[in-house]
């Protein structure tokens, strides 16, 4: 067991852990980074409700939800991390956990730090519908976001994470991945987006999303309805080609809003510890 407090360790340990050769593309990278974004993107900045804090997917309530399908998955890499180190948070885990990763593959140092807890507090409990529904456009995905309290450069370097990982028929109903190296963290996404002709394509299943076929590497990529919207809006498209033409722009940018993410609902005193009057009244945790 590591002394409570050593990050450093935990962080090893993470890092340590991604390499899955039977699990997906061999990485449980992408699965952390969408582990932490949901964790926090329950968020609602009006009522200050949802969010990491409270590590509230571990519940049916909020890990039952048909949107989190499939993060059991990124829970189950993370137990052994939890037993090594038992003084760490849950939610502390998977937002850690999500940072890692993404520097782990190849991207940004986000910086992060600690003090949420597992206290469930009922009161702040988000409810089902939270997340973004990939089938739709431009305006539910400005809806979604700007109750968390992002904007429109915002929202597209987040959803640059979608160079990382794949969707799965069993999960979201959407299959494939969105670039050819998935486990490689970059703004391929974004020029890919740009460059490429998306044909519309309707699954067995009924769902529409997008792919491309590339002859030479005779490899099928695809795109969500909600990816493509942000090429199609005038707004958004603005960010998709500065991140495409400008990687370390799309790293800077991507580090500050993942950092924001990740904080979404904690509030902090000077030194940095938790202030969270709600849970323990007139008190501090950290
Ligand atoms: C995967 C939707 C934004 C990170 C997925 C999947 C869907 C989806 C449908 C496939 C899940 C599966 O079948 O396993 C959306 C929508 C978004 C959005 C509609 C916003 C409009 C984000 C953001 C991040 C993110 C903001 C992180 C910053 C990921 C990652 C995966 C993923 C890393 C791959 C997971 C894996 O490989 O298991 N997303 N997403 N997404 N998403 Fe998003």
């Amino acid at each position: 067991m590591s002394q409570a407090g050593d990050y450093a360790a935990v962080k090893k340990d993470i890092a340590a852990l991604l390499h899955q050769p039977e699990y997906d593309d061999g990485s449980a990278g992408p699965v952390l980074v969408r582990l932490a974004w949901h964790s926090a993107g329950t968020y609602d900045a009006e009522t200050d409700t949802g969010g990491s804090n409270g590590a509230g997917m571990r519940y049916e309530a909020e890990g039952g939800d048909p949107a989190n399908a499939g993060l059991q998955h990124a829970r189950v890499f993370l137990e052994p991390v939890k037993r090594a180190h038992p003084w760490i948070t849950y939610s502390d885990l998977w937002t850690l956990a999500g940072c890692v990763a993404i520097q782990e593959m190849g991207g940004p140092e986000i910086p992060w730090a600690p003090g949420r807890t597992d206290f469930v507090d009922d009161s702040k409990l988000p409810p089902r519908g939270r997340l973004p529904d990939a089938a739709q456009g431009a305006d539910h995905v400005r809806h979604i976001f700007y109750r968390m309290g992002f904007n429109d450069q915002e929202i597209v370097a987040l959803s640059g994470a979608h160079n990382l990982g794949r969707c799965h028929a069993d999960r979201s109903g959407f299959s494939g991945a969105w670039v050819q190296n998935p486990t490689r963290f970059s703004n391929t996404y974004f020029r890919l987006l740009l460059a490429v002709d998306w044909k519309h394509k309707q699954l067995p299943s009924g769902i529409r999303q997008f792919m491309y076929i590339d002859e030479d590497l005779g490899e099928e990529l695809m795109m969500l309805p909600t990816d493509i919207a942000l090429r199609d809006d005038a707004k958004f498209k603005v960010w998709v080609q500065r991140y495409a033409e400008d990687r370390d722009v799309f790293f800077e940018d991507f580090t500050k809003v993942f950092a924001k993410l990740m904080e979404l609902g904690l509030k902090r005193d000077e030194s940095g510890s938790v202030l969270n009057t709600d849970n323990v009244k007139g008190g501090y945790i950290s």
